[in-house]
């Protein structure tokens, strides 16, 4: 038998002084939530699905409903979970009419010959894998029509250089995540997203592919990302720093030199939470702030500064 460990994100970014108590709480529910799946013998795959499913309908974050709006004033889903015992994955993304990405990510796991599906696609398998559908608006708020309009207002009447700005830590990048070592030893991890404000329909990011955004390995770690995806894409990041932790060094150390690779590589942004088989865990990220939480069976954390 094995202590479980659940840890969790939900996005690192220049999280505004004025959210900070909403991100706390998001992260604290969807804790709470993954421990209870752990609690009641569930696997770390169930207890990454909870806990990523509270964060997708939590408005407070950028996944599920609530989620920034691409160009096109649509929200835009990724999510990708996968399994470290077996290996097994799903992942969907430009989903535009799924509440909960990870749940239909969960059933191309466990149902289907296949990885991974994008659109209509997704969300034809989704439904009739028992996943109900919604209406694009139901996954729009006020505040996002909102922070779009303002946005696109400033890109046409300042330069277009500003469109730079697009991936500042202040403006993007409220992804959500949870890695997670169940009972019988076995690690899992789940990235859910609706991606970066004004981006181009039909752009995927890092968060549903594997070994960027998010990725799982008994053998290694169990990684899940955020931050500016494009970069984290091209360091194939999760991947990264699961092959340090399979070198032998511990993930606290291989999340951070993630992060300084993403920065001194590409001057990217963003963070990681990291999982090994054994229970260590590491948290990083180089934005001014990023929501997380850990929990095992005799600690319990919440943040949303610097992992200390
Ligand atoms: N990390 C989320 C994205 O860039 O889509």
């Amino acid at each position: 038998m094995h202590d479980p460990v659940l840890v969790v994100h939900g996005g690192a970014w220049a999280i505004p002084d004025d959210m900070v108590e909403a991100h706390l709480k998001g992260v604290r529910s969807a804790m709470a939530a993954g421990w209870r799946a752990l609690e009641r013998g569930g696997t770390a795959l169930d207890a990454v699905e909870e806990a990523v499913v509270i964060m997708e309908d939590d408005e407070t974050f950028d996944a599920g409903r609530g989620s920034f709006l691409n160009r096109d004033g649509k929200v835009q889903l990724d999510a990708l979970i996968m399994d470290g015992s077996t290996l097994r994955t799903g992942g969907v993304g430009c989903v535009e009419h799924l509440r909960n990405p990870v749940r239909a990510a969960r059933k191309i796991l466990s149902e289907s010959p296949h990885v991974y599906f994008v659109a209509d696609g997704a969300e034809k398998f989704a439904s009739e894998h028992g996943i109900p559908l919604c209406e694009n608006g139901d996954l729009i708020i006020p505040r996002e029509i909102e922070r779009l309009r303002e946005f696109q207002s400033r890109l046409t009447s300042e330069s277009q250089e500003d469109a730079r700005d697009l991936f500042a830590p202040t403006i993007s990048h409220d992804t959500v995540g949870a890695v997670a070592l169940d009972s019988k030893g076995n690690i899992a991890a789940a990235t859910s997203t609706g991606g970066t404000l004004n981006k181009a329909p039909g752009r995927l990011g890092d968060s549903s592919l594997i070994g960027c955004g998010c990725y799982a390995d008994n053998k290694s770690a169990a990684a899940s990302t955020t931050g500016w995806g494009e970069p984290i894409m091209k360091l194939v990041l999760a991947k990264w720093a699961a092959d340090r932790v399979l070198a032998g060094n511990l993930p606290e150390w291989a999340a951070a030199e993630a992060i300084n690779y993403l920065e001194s590589r590409l001057n990217g942004h963003g963070g990681m939470i990291l999982l090994d088989a054994r229970g260590h865990y590491g948290i990083a990220h180089n934005t001014p702030r990023m929501a997380w939480a850990v929990k095992t069976a005799n600690r319990e954390h919440v943040a949303i500064e610097h992992h200390t």
